[in-house]
């Protein structure tokens, strides 16, 4: 494995919209420091609170860094920036090890072994290449034979959602759970675990153009009903949910529209909010809190990460990739945005410009992304 002198990375200077403010840079590949490790990053999705992060309105506080970068101007040459690379989850592997690192971390670390990043208020993902302490990554000492795409987004989405539907409510084989943003990443995950435990599923998804093949697409991952959030209060789909056990409401959206949601909920349900698509608050009535005795909660893995041993993201991320090798569970869908061209060993990186395009209009694309940083795994 070669050690490069340079990365690129996805670098901030400034808060602001990703697509104004996310440039993509060479920068300097300083001496490894004892204590750190040089990991070279397969891939990075990019998931709603990287761009919250970006904004500066999550808290997940990130340092700024000094970098040596490639300068952009006529003339050439190096110039420093301080800033911060974008993104919070990605898979990569262990290029080298600095001399400290055995005698200061409980992982065994190998060159060549896959990593998953987790967290860091220095480093972050959206790089090719990155020093990291051993405390910010995980060793994946057995990746299943999955590729880095299908491991991508498990710290992430598919924990939450894994998460949700064991810890939230005590949910029994038969019991309805109610979510928005079904087509989301964590929808998709939510409908395929639901129902490989026995619980069933109504998926809230935004009218579009395309809905019957949405509809199909969820229902192929298992979803029992699919239903328009426009159409959540009207006659046909409260008669549809009247009868049913809706438990648990997962609500990745809040606002007026999650309302409609809770109302689809069996007294005593709960709503657990653990996004906030619309920006909107939650506008909790007196009946439903009265009558209806439901309870508001929020939920954020990284409370659960925080609770739990290394030992047991293992077991969970293990029991998920277990179920993804025996082809019962599909990660999320995702579009490549590769920052190189060709493949195997006529893979190169493309002209930096073409990543910054690429890069920029991810940003605004409205579909779910993830980088690619090399395919040579
Ligand atoms: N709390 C946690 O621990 C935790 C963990 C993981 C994710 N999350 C959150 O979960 C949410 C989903 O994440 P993801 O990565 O799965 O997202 P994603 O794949 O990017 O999907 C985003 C979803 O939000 C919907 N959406 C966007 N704007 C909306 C609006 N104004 N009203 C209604 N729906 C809207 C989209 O529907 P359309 O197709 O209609 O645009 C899509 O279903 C995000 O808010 C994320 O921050 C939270």
């Amino acid at each position: 494995m070669v050690k490069p002198e340079w990365g690129r990375a996805a670098i901030y200077t400034q808060h602001g919209n990703p697509q104004d403010v996310i440039k993509v840079y060479d920068f300097k590949l300083e001496a490894l420091p004892e204590d750190k490790i040089l990991i070279e990053n397969f891939v990075a999705p990019i998931n709603p609170s990287d761009v919250n992060v970006v904004q500066g309105v999550y808290p997940l506080p990130k340092d700024r860094t000094e970098f040596t970068v490639k300068s952009n101007s006529a003339e050439g040459g190096v110039e420093k920036l301080v800033g911060t690379i974008g993104g919070n989850e990605s898979i990569g592997r262990v290029l080298e090890i600095g001399s400290k690192v055995a005698s200061i971390s409980q992982q065994n670390f190998a060159v060549g072994d896959w990593v998953m990043f987790m967290s860091s208020p220095v480093a972050s993902a959206w790089t090719t290449h990155t020093h990291v302490s051993p405390n910010e990554v995980i060793v994946l000492k057995n990746t299943h034979g999955l590729s880095p795409t299908q491991i991508a987004s498990i710290k992430v989405n598919a924990s939450t959602a894994y998460r949700m539907l064991l810890d939230i409510v005590k949910l029994e084989k038969g019991d309805y759970v109610i979510q928005n943003g079904a087509n989301s990443g964590v929808g998709q995950i939510i409908i395929q675990l639901a129902k490989r435990w026995g619980y069933h599923t109504v998926n809230v998804v935004r009218g579009r153009e395309n809905f019957d093949q949405l509809e199909s697409f969820l229902k192929g991952l298992g979803a029992d009903i699919v239903v328009k959030e426009e159409d959540l209060e009207s006659p046909e789909v409260v008669a549809l949910l009247a009868d049913k056990p809706v438990r648990l409401a997962l609500d990745c959206v809040c606002g007026p529209q999650a309302m409609k949601m809770v109302k689809h909920l069996k007294p005593e349900g709960v709503i657990a909010t653990y996004g906030g698509m619309s920006k909107q608050p939650m506008p909790a009535s007196a009946p439903i809190l009265i009558f209806k005795d439901i309870t508001f909660k929020g939920y954020w893995v990284s409370k659960w990460y925080k609770k739990n041993t290394p030992a047991k993201w293992l077991e969970m991320w293990d029991d998920i990739m277990t179920m993804m090798e025996k082809g019962e569970l599909k990660e999320q869908v995702t579009t490549p945005i590769n920052w190189f061209s060709g493949s195997g060993s006529s893979e190169k990186p493309l002209d930096i410009q073409e990543v910054q395009n690429a890069v920029t209009s991810t940003f605004t694309s409205g579909r779910k992304e993830i980088f690619v940083f090399t395919n040579n795994y």
